[in-house]
């Protein structure tokens, strides 16, 4: 599903990552840990191509990312779920039109994307949430919102950034269940975190970045 062979990528001068190889495969559920500023977001936007790297190269479901011509960059993204910090809920629409839209921007139309979207909203456990606005809801809520917005187009592959990051032990793990349903029925997921009590436990692997590389992979 994802090759990285050898991925530089320099921000003015400053390498953040200095060669970064690793392979995940379809259907598998991966970590990436590392310390604050290891490069996780940047591996991570690199794969939905917001940034490009300097060297190496990176394969994304069968798509050489580099090489892609910029007209093509829009297809892969609509193949990739994304819970990233700089992508919130929108304000002034409720749960549900914050859902919808990721169907209404692909043009499907309103009667085909009202049962997906409510059954997305199940999934997550926000059916009774479909009409607040994303002001009222609890950070949980909003992050498992945010969730339900990145699967309802069904994407191949998730990408999460620290999903988890402002909620509390609980409410994380509720998130995680989450991902392992969306991971179970088929989606490759990839989770950027550094907080070790998401993957411990699961069984599923581990890849450390540090120093700009993988520094070590491991079973959580
Ligand atoms: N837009 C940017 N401009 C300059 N430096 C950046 C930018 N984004 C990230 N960096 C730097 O790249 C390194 C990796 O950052 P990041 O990928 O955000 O790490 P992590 O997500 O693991 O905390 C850090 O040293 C960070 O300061
Ligand atoms: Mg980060």
């Amino acid at each position: 599903m994802i090759h990285f062979e050898n991925v530089i990528k320099t921000y003015e001068n400053q390498q953040a990552l200095t060669g970064v190889t690793f392979h995940a495969s379809r259907g598998e559920l991966l970590f990436i840990t590392g310390a604050s500023g290891a490069g996780k977001s940047t591996l991570l936007k690199l794969i939905y191509r917001a940034l490009e790297p300097e060297g190496g190269s990176i394969s994304v479901n069968g798509i050489e990312t580099c090489s892609m011509k910029t007209g093509h960059v829009p297809e892969l993204r609509r193949s990739i779920g994304v819970v990233f910090q700089d992508f919130r809920l929108l304000s002034g629409r409720t749960v549900y039109d914050n859902v919808a839209l990721a169907l209404r921007i692909r043009g499907m139309a309103e009667r085909a994307l009202k049962a997906q979207v409510m059954e997305v909203l199940k999934m997550v456990g926000l059916r009774h949430k479909a009409d607040c606005w994303p002001e009222t809801l609890s950070g949980g809520e909003q992050q498992r919102a945010v969730i339900a917005r990145a699967i309802v187009a069904e994407p191949v592959l998730l990408l999460a950034d620290e999903p988890t990051g402002n909620l509390d032990p609980d409410t994380s793990a509720g998130v995680m269940r989450i991902f392992k349903e969306i991971n179970s029925r088929g989606t490759t997921v990839i989770i950027a975190t550094h907080n070790r009590d998401l993957y411990t436990g699961t069984g599923r692997r581990v890849l450390r970045i540090a120093g700009g590389r993988i520094e070590a992979e491991s079973i959580g």
